[in-house]
């Protein structure tokens, strides 16, 4: 008898400390409002460091491919196929019992060569059926998103002169939003794009998306990519344009969130990478740490603008830091190379930061 009550209150200690161990993680804190995800790098899909491994399966449940799943490295010639990474990345979410986003399915930029070789629309709507099919296809039923059509609206409204729409016209749209839903019935369908909040963007990405609807294929969400500053954009842009999205009746997720807090050349926003600058000292002020003010504001503004996500949470999906550490972002090197920033929730040592207790102290109970 005695023995037996030991085991069980020991059980019930186990149990409490794994759960003290458990809140404290952002998928668990999260649970319930939305998935928390985060973009790999080929190594980090392939656990190449056991401590980012160990925080990647502690912290999010919503993966995705930072590049691997792009077609000039999925799919870079036309019957060539390079499944091992992506194959890698459905495991470790399957191993972690997280959910995969797919990025992406027909976006411009890092595109498969023959996709700009192909001149008719009979060509062009044959390589993205082939395209989409094997991509889609091979996981479908394990994919919980897709970005089916990634960055196709220019910052004044306009559809992006890609070569889909030069040669097959805003039809192109449609078509490969039914074909992503022929080869993955169950998985949700996004259209994503970054600067989201402006204006004359907004209004186009609501007219286009309205045409994909009137042609009667299935778009389930909008990705707003959150590639934001420390005041830009404000949080009333953020959440009217979360607003005017869901309005369209579709679900809203935050796609590729980092908060720069570099200075900002003239003329560069958003996140289209054709746009460069020089690296100056004036440019790259923080390479030795981070001031303690600006940890403060970073933390800040990750807090305010996640207290706006949870107070839209029956609207929102999916919140995914674009990168899992500092050392790791796409931000050190954009919009001039080799600078010092400090964009995501989690240090150079895989520390959490600042900004990481102040979002999961919105959780608190
Ligand atoms: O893999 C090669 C490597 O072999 C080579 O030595 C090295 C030299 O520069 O380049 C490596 O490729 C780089 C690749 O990232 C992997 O690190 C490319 O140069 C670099 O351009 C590429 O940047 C990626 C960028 O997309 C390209 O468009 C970023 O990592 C990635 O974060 C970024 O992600 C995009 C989203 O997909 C769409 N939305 C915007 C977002 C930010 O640009």
């Amino acid at each position: 008898m005695k023995l037996n009550r030991i085991v069980l209150l020991s059980a019930m200690l186990v149990t409490a400390l794994a759960n003290t161990t458990f809140a404290q993680s952002l998928r668990s804190a999260y649970d319930g409002a939305f998935l928390i995800g985060t973009a790999l790098s080929t190594n980090q899909i392939l656990e190449k460091d056991p401590v980012q491994a160990a925080l990647v399966a502690k912290e999010f449940n919503a993966l995705t491919a930072e590049n691997d799943m792009k077609s000039s490295l999925l799919h870079p010639e036309e019957d060539v196929y390079k499944w091992e990474i992506a194959d890698a990345l459905y495991a470790l979410a399957e191993k972690t019992n997280s959910k995969v986003h797919g990025h992406t399915l027909i976006w411009h930029s890092q595109l498969s060569r023959f996709f700009r070789e192909k001149k008719t629309k009979e060509d062009m709507i044959a390589a993205m059926t082939k395209h989409i099919n094997a991509v889609a296809g091979r996981y479908a039923g394990r994919t919980f998103s897709w970005d089916v059509v990634n960055e196709a609206v220019e910052g004044d409204g306009s559809l992006r002169k890609s070569v889909f729409l030069e040669v097959l016209g805003e039809d192109y749209l449609a078509l490969a939003f039914k074909l992503a839903a022929a080869a993955d019935p169950k998985a949700e369908l996004y259209y994503n794009d970054y600067s989201m909040t402006g204006v004359e963007k907004r209004e186009g990405v609501i007219r286009m998306v309205k045409k994909i609807q009137e042609s009667g294929a299935k778009i389930d969400g909008i990705g707003m990519q959150g590639h934001w500053g420390l005041e830009s954009p404000t949080l009333e842009e953020i959440e009217t344009s979360i607003l005017a999205y869901a309005a369209l009746g579709v679900k809203v997720s935050i796609t590729e969130l980092d908060i720069d807090v570099l200075p900002n050349p003239r003329n560069v926003s958003g996140a289209d990478i054709s746009q460069s600058a020089q690296n100056t000292a004036a440019l790259n002020p923080y390479v030795n740490g981070l001031p303690d003010e600006i940890k403060a504001a970073q933390a800040k503004r990750y807090k305010d603008i996640f207290a706006l996500f949870l107070k839209h949470k029956s609207i929102i999906s999916r919140v995914t830091v674009w990168g899992v550490n500092d050392g790791n972002s796409w931000k050190n090197n954009f919009p001039a190379r080799g600078r010092t920033n400090y964009p995501l929730l989690f240090d150079r040592e895989n520390k959490p930061k600042e900004a990481y207790y102040s979002i999961l102290e919105l959780r608190k109970k």
